[in-house]
């Protein structure tokens, strides 16, 4: 009685496949990464999203153009808002990202994103794809890497989350097979998975660092997780100086705040959703998901985002002007870091945790009990150019 149905899913599931090996094949042929110093100007594209973003776009903005005023000057950087990535707008075309948008995203360089709506089912808003899932997709944005530290506690991790597969590469293209059965699709290839290892791998061994903690669920998921842990087995093979260890999700979220094992972890590596949801975790240590930044990188785009949502409640109540821009500011620092700017970055993240994590004379809570964003971000580029900012920043080491 279901033959018909089960053909309508065949067929369905025939056309990913063939949509996955040709993406297969498109990573087989490799493309250069964008090589920043060669580029006149480097253009930096500002994409506000939804509820609170375009509000702490805003703050962020203001940071790097001051950060990055004789370049802008000279015409080395060039900015660009780009507007109407908003719910709204999504909408009305009924697409992740409209035509236009992405256009206009195109020609940038790199950019700095404000959070975007991610509507699910029964929201008042159509079930669309998510804005961030889209955006890593069409830039090919394979690497979301997530620093998260903790000094006092002896936490210094660094995320490097699968980006464009996993569970969500298909997360629109799921099958309501029948009205009892709904089948989604995960998916895990070797390209996909060595590219994002190999990267984590790499930073290990750069900086110094002897371990790299591969996470998955193996055990279960056997042909997908498993295809990652393989394949992190035989690029483990190419760095005989870095130590590797493999953990199972769901112990990992454990010991992620076991004090007595969480200092051992560095350098962590995930495929998407595992990524996503330890990455919150981590962030909530660090003083939450409003505090940290994110980079997704690809080879010949990087995008740099708050890993919180749009908060529209925020926006309803009146609140926006009073969101903390803290996370989109570390992405801007990541951003800066990226384009070839270290030391303006490092300078930015110094007094960026100056001024949440220890000196503090700038307190957000989200309401009017608390400062703006504006005032928060003015007393970081006051904490930036102060010709003290190296001694203080070593005072709370
Ligand atoms: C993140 C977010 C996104 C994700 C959402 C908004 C789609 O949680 O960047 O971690 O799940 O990747
Ligand atoms: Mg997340």
């Amino acid at each position: 009685m279901y033959e018909q149905k089960i053909e309508k899913a065949k067929e369905h599931f025939g056309k990913i496949l063939a949509e996955q090996l040709e993406r297969v094949e498109r990573m087989k042929t490799s493309q250069e990464w964008t090589d920043y110093t060669t580029l006149k100007p480097i253009t930096i594209g500002f994409v506000g999203g939804d509820g609170i973003g375009p509000f702490i776009a805003e703050e962020a903005k203001r940071v790097l153009e001051f950060l990055l005023k004789d370049e802008i000057a000279s015409g080395k950087i060039e900015m660009r808002t780009i507007e109407g990535l908003t719910i709204e707008n999504r909408a009305k075309v009924m697409k992740a990202i409209p035509e236009d948008i992405l256009e206009e995203i195109k020609k940038c360089h790199v950019l700095l994103k404000g959070p975007t709506t991610t509507p699910k089912k029964g929201d008042p808003w159509p079930n669309i794809e998510s804005a961030n899932v889209a955006m890593r997709r069409e830039l090919d944005l394979f690497a979301n890497v997530r620093p998260v530290k903790v000094p006092e506690d002896g936490i210094d991790w660094i995320f490097f989350r699968e980006n464009t597969e996993g569970a969500y590469i298909l997360g629109r293209k799921g099958v309501d097979v029948t009205d009892d059965l709904a089948i989604d699709f995960k998916v895990i290839t070797t390209q996909g998975s060595e590219r994002i290892i190999r990267m984590a791998f790499d930073y290990a061994k750069k900086n110094n660092i002897n371990r790299v903690t591969v996470v998955t669920k193996a055990n279960v998921v056997k042909k997908t997780d498993g295809k990652f842990l393989d394949t992190a087995e035989k690029i483990a093979k190419e760095y005989p100086e870095v130590e590797w260890d493999d953990w199972f999700i769901d112990i990992m979220t454990a010991k992620l705040i076991d004090p007595a094992r969480r200092t051992q972890f560095r350098v962590i590596v995930a495929p998407n959703l595992y990524g996503d949801i330890i990455t919150d975790e981590a962030a909530q240590l660090q003083g939450g998901v409003g505090t940290a930044g994110s980079a997704n990188i690809g080879k010949r785009y990087a995008m740099f985002e708050a890993i919180h949502g749009s908060a529209p409640r925020m926006v309803k109540e009146g609140r926006a002007k009073y969101a903390d821009p803290s996370s989109i500011m570390r992405a801007a620092a990541m951003l800066l870091n990226h384009i070839g700017y270290k030391e303006k970055a490092e300078k930015l993240e110094k007094a960026l945790s100056i001024c949440s994590q220890y000196e503090k004379k700038v307190v957000i809570t989200g309401r009017s009990d608390g400062a703006t964003g504006a005032e928060l971000a003015n007393y970081v580029m006051e904490t930036v150019k102060d010709p003290e900012l190296e001694s203080k920043w070593k005072s709370y080491q």
